[in-house]
């Protein structure tokens, strides 16, 4: 069993880590250690230090009247408002008697096989590879109970933590900041990683100091974001891709959340993470339970490489569901930045027929294809636009299925437009605040997923639409955030609402691929993967903007999530100027497809695009289930390279995004192969020793254009 109990403190165990904490005084739950395997017999008994008379108890808080040690100097697995722990509190509640002051006893625990339902709130799941420690503590004045939960996935290393808050009492207890995790990490010399940037630029790699600063970053916007990402990383300041400490902590939540950083000034860095408390406020009345959604911690000794690799194994394997969480994933063409609004039967058969030549698998009809939708109206009136597809969606599909394709389509569920049937019918069903102005955002209003009849009718007609012809994929988009909230649960209670919707959806239709997006990749989250095991990464299909994108994504996420696609920029760009072929590179580098009007590649083009599709299907097992290792970054300087490795094959992609005459040497160290096997690579027989300790050289040509990319396979002998 990886969890157990000595002399007062909880071993949590992985394959390569250790997690301990302790119950200090039967009364503060203090971390001890989480860093690489301690052996079994680890007693860590003398932590916390104590202070003598060199710590003054007027400015300190003292946990008894011996005066040795203050409550600053432990590290807390669970914080609370009151007795003297001034840092981010984990619980700020506020009972009957207005006091928001929380005293915490220790009740027990329990170890089991498996993992807890924590349902509302999405999850990774345990099939016999899990065991849970559920801590118990109460504040007996206002009979909250709280269940702290701790799930070790062995084998994956990785440790998921949650909270479960119950009203014991008779009366409502307002909960004004519920997070699902903290943990106190010793020393201040850390930097904080977090994936930032906006529509267009996901997920950008930033690293700030945090020293003795709180850093926090956080959405406030109803969904996670294009801004900022639910995760953080704590590295030790020389941390980097293969070398020093990593701490990382990724929220299964798609709703607004918050994630800080915060140095201490008796030396401890806390790390706190959950639902954003800002304009939150949940009344959990007598009986209730509030569930927090689960933050997934993984640690490396060895730099961010293997932090991602924990992050991408479980999350593809423990996250994702469904029948495509091991299946390849389909190749695709979507008609959306060929076409827009502008498209018949015919234009949509002619790009599926390309498609069909070119070997691609699946086709996708993408928005406008419903009641009027020509531009700015008629979401939630989800019936087929007859003007445009006279013979309907089934005629549509059949044709694309006869020529060997499978058929999917667009919806936008959560939006509705005021310009719309629905809107008309039900103007109160949009998140509104009573009185107040209704923003729009691309026009639409957001329907309010809260409210079950509303969340009925969404199924219902969706359903409908499901049934009504062979559709086996579905793009689940949504482009808007929430403005106008009508109370400070309501956010919250949407994001549980979606969550009821998609898995209603994902089990009435377990054989669709379901794949999300919000105004590209706005809500590319743990939560969301849960039901959609793939995302459309980003709006911007520009190959060079790509790579940042796709890198900085990759921190967390593993490739096989990732939508991918050479868009319609690439029309024309076929030949000497390598710019087809970066598309392709960068969209090979995920889950692979096009998206533009085939027809207006040239016969060139044609091929060339045709031979992107073959070497996508004989390299796509080692892309989409192989480990991925980052090689050379575009946030560090012109030269880009990663490679997926699986055990017979590796594929190695180097980007350069500059030109360049008369440059540097560029010599890649290749990841992950077996130093003593051979291996094919450029037509030559190398070790691995070979490859991935001096490395491959890079051919340097001289050249006139922007970018020049290749890709190698590396097949083991
Ligand atoms: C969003 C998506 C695009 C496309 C359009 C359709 O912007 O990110 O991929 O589906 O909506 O309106």
């Amino acid at each position: 069993m990886p969890i157990w109990v000595n002399d007062n403190q909880f071993h949590i165990e992985t394959s390569r880590t250790s997690y301990i904490f302790s119950l200090y005084k039967n009364r503060y739950l203090t971390h001890l250690y989480w860093g690489k395997k301690l052996s079994s017999d680890a007693n860590l008994s003398y932590i916390p230090t104590e202070f003598i008379y060199s710590r003054p108890n007027a400015t300190h808080v003292p946990v008894d009247e011996t005066n040795r040690v203050f409550v600053s100097d432990l590290a807390m697995e669970f914080s609370v408002v009151g007795g003297g722990d001034y840092a981010t509190p984990t619980l700020h509640a506020r009972y009957a008697d207005n006091s928001t002051v929380t005293e915490l006893s220790f009740e027990g625990y329990m170890v089991y096989e498996g993992k807890r339902d924590i349902s509302p709130m999405p999850s990774t799941y345990s099939e016999g590879d899990a065991q849970t420690l559920e801590i118990y503590l109460r504040d007996k004045r206002s009979n909250l109970k709280v269940t702290l939960l701790y799930t070790v996935f062995c084998k994956y290393d990785a440790i998921c933590r949650s909270i479960i808050y119950k009203n014991e009492s008779q009366d409502d207890i307002y909960l004004l900041s519920a997070q699902s995790a903290t943990v106190d990490i010793s020393g201040t010399n850390y930097e904080m990683l977090h994936l930032c940037g906006d529509w267009a630029r996901e997920r950008h790699i930033e690293r700030i100091p945090v020293n003795h600063a709180r850093c926090v970053i956080d959405s406030k916007r109803g969904m996670s974001g294009h801004m900022e990402n639910p995760f953080i990383a704590l590295l030790e300041k020389n941390a980097g891709e293969y070398m020093g400490e990593v701490f990382g902590f990724s929220l299964v939540y798609s709703g607004s959340f918050t994630a800080s950083a915060e140095g201490t000034s008796c030396g401890k860095t806390r790390v706190t993470m959950g639902i954003n408390d800002f304009n939150f406020e949940w009344r959990l009345a007598s009986g209730e339970e509030f569930m927090t959604p689960e933050v997934v911690m993984a640690y490396s000794p060895c730099g961010l490489s293997r932090m991602s690799g924990i992050y991408h194994r479980l999350y593809r394997d423990k996250l994702c569901r469904g029948r495509y969480r091991g299946a390849l994933r389909p190749m695709l063409i979507n008609n959306w930045e060929g076409t827009t609004f502008d498209f018949d039967e015919k234009k949509l058969i002619d790009i599926a027929r390309e498609g069909a030549d070119l070997g691609l698998e699946l086709f996708v009809l993408d928005d406008g294809w419903f009641a009027k939708r020509n531009g700015a109206c008629s979401l939630g009136d989800w019936y087929v636009n007859t003007d445009k597809l006279p013979r309907g969606l089934e005629y549509l599909a059949k044709e694309v299925n006869a020529l060997g394709m499978k058929f999917g389509l667009w919806f936008e569920p959560e939006m509705i437009s005021p310009d719309s049937d629905l809107y008309r019918a039900h103007p109160d069903w949009c998140v509104h605040a009573k009185g107040r102005r209704r923003t729009e955002n691309r026009s639409q209003l957001v329907l309010d997923i809260s409210r079950e009849e509303v969340r009925e009718y969404i199924l219902d007609t969706i359903t409908k639409v499901l049934q009504s012809a062979n559709i086996e994929y579905v793009k689940w988009d949504c482009n808007r955030t929430l403005t106008e909230t009508s109370s400070m649960e309501q956010p919250h209670r949407y994001v549980i609402g979606l969550y009821k919707m998609l898995d209603t959806l994902t089990t009435r239709f377990p054989d669709i691929l379901f794949e999300s997006c919000a105004g590209g990749g706005g809500r590319f989250d743990p939560g969301i993967l849960c039901y959609m095991p793939q995302t459309w990464t980003s709006d911007n299909t520009d190959p060079i903007a790509r790579l940042a994108i796709q890198y900085g994504t990759s921190i967390v996420y593993p490739p096989i999530t990732m939508g991918s696609h050479v868009g319609s920029i690439a029309v024309g760009m076929a030949g000497e100027n390598q710019f087809l072929n970066t598309c392709a590179m960068a969209a090979m580098s995920g889950n692979f497809g096009y998206e533009l009007d085939l027809n207006l590649f040239s016969e060139a083009e044609k091929a060339q695009a045709k031979s992107y599709v073959d070497l996508y299907r004989k390299i796509r097992p080692t892309i989409q289930y192989g480990e991925f290792y980052r090689l050379e970054s575009p946030f560090e300087g012109d030269n880009v390279s990663w490679m997926f490795v699986d055990s017979d094959r590796a594929v190695l992609f180097t980007f350069q995004t500059k030109k360049m005459i008369n440059g540097e040497e560029r010599r890649v160290k290749l990841r992950g192969l077996d130093e003593n096997a051979l291996y094919e690579y450029n037509g030559e027989r190398r070790t691995g020793a070979e490859l991935m300790l001096a490395g491959v050289g890079i051919a340097l040509e001289r050249y006139e254009y922007a970018s020049r990319c290749r890709v190698y396979e590396v097949i083991k002998k």
